[in-house]
């Protein structure tokens, strides 16, 4: 059967970053729960100490959200902070974004109605690609 017209989406920003597994280490060892208050959710900090390899886990995180400061095309500027953007994981595993506050005021002027993240990681490096969606 063919999708109807009202499911298309367009696509209106996309963003990656790549935030080596290292550099999360040493902000986690020098900075603490001072640091991950400031970059993270209380659920994200749950869900990351609740895996193996809390670094690479925190790591894909922070890329998500650079990832979506870049779909958006604003980086990290005009009132936005890390803790705009969320990484939650469905029970399957797969990742989902909450993206609130200024951030979402910036998503919603621009159409945005829809985000799709994706996340990997190496014992180097963590990786996140965002794709932010809309009404056709
Ligand atoms: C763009 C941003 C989100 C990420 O920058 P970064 O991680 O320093 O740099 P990256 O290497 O990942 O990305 C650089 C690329 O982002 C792209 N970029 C720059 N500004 C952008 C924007 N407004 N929108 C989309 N993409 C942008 C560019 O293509 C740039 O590459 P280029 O210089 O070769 O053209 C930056 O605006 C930012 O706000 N970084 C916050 C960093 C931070 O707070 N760190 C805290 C550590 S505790």
């Amino acid at each position: 059967m063919a999708p109807s017209l009202s499911s298309r989406v367009r696509i209106i920003g996309h963003g990656i970053d790549l935030v080596p597994v290292e550099r999360m280490y040493r902000l986690i060892l020098d900075h603490g729960d001072h640091f991950l208050a400031r970059a993270f959710s209380p659920q994200e900090i749950a869900d990351c100490r609740a895996q193996r390899r809390e670094a690479e886990r925190f790591a894909s995180r922070f890329a998500a959200k650079e990832a979506v400061f870049k779909a958006l095309g604003t980086g990290m500027t005009n009132g936005i902070t890390l803790l705009d953007v969320a990484v939650e994981s469905l029970p399957s595993g797969r990742p989902t974004l909450i993206v609130r506050a200024r951030a979402a005021e910036i998503a919603a002027a621009q159409g945005i109605t829809q985000w799709h993240v994706s996340l990997t990681d190496t014992d180097a490096y963590s990786m996140a690609s965002v794709i932010a969606c809309g009404p056709d």
